[in-house]
């Protein structure tokens, strides 16, 4: 059996985030039934970022699995021998949230070696990051995955990128202080968009299985 790992680093169980994440997961699912895909939503956990411990780096002992234990150790056991990880979060103020960025510090940390600077996970992987966030293509404030990025490619190989922009952040923008977002164009641009971003997203979600099953 194969695995898929998806982690939902967004708050919001119904919104943009999780719904392109669970197009991802139907069209992998759409490919064969040996494949698992599990979905992590990183909100719903207590955990912490890398705390520094050093349990990683020990001589004899050095481990590119997180060695800190909480809730978060079995879900970094799991992937570390799964088939393929995707990542989703929205953007805020630029970045991935803070729960994604601090779920990547566990992750990442323990593929660093510093005897060379080199990144090793304990296997390559097909990657799939997901953003979506209020910018358009030609206002994007976004660092996306940032410096986690450049661990990401090193470690596990070199990810695929799918961004959702100018998403609904709320389904009534009546009820709300937004008059800087236009409801008629946002309405207009998901209207052309949307249908296709979640296109897209299950057609990710199927070539990642695909490559995995081949
Ligand atoms: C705290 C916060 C900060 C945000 N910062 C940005 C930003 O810097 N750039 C942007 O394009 N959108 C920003 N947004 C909008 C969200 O990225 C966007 O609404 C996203 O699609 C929300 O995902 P969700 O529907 O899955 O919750 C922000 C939203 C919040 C709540």
């Amino acid at each position: 059996m194969k695995k898929i790992i998806i982690i939902d680093g967004g708050p919001r169980k119904n919104m943009n985030t999780a719904a392109m994440l669970q197009k991802i997961a139907e069209g992998a699912q759409s490919v064969s039934e040996d494949i698992e895909v599990k979905t992590v939503r990183l909100y719903d956990m207590n955990y912490k970022g890398c705390m520094s411990c050093m349990a990683c780096k020990i001589k004899g002992k050095a481990s590119n699995v997180c060695k800190f234990k909480d809730e978060l150790t079995p879900i970094l056991e799991e992937i570390a021998g799964a088939d393929g990880l995707v990542l989703g979060s929205p953007i805020y103020f630029a970045d991935v949230t803070g729960l994604m960025r601090t779920f990547l510090e566990r992750l990442a940390f323990p593929w660093l070696s510093y005897n060379d600077y080199s990144m090793t996970a304990p296997k390559k992987m097909s990657v799939l990051l997901i953003e979506t966030m209020n910018g358009t293509p030609e206002r994007n404030n976004s660092q996306g995955y940032g410096s986690m990025e450049y661990c990401i490619t090193a470690a596990l190989g070199q990810p695929e990128h799918l961004i959702a922009y100018n998403t609904y952040q709320v389904k009534n923008y009546d009820r709300y202080e937004l008059a800087g977002f236009s409801e008629e164009a946002k309405r207009q641009w998901r209207g052309e968009h949307w249908e296709q971003d979640l296109q897209k997203a299950f057609d990710a979600g199927k070539r990642m299985a695909e490559k995995i099953m081949s």
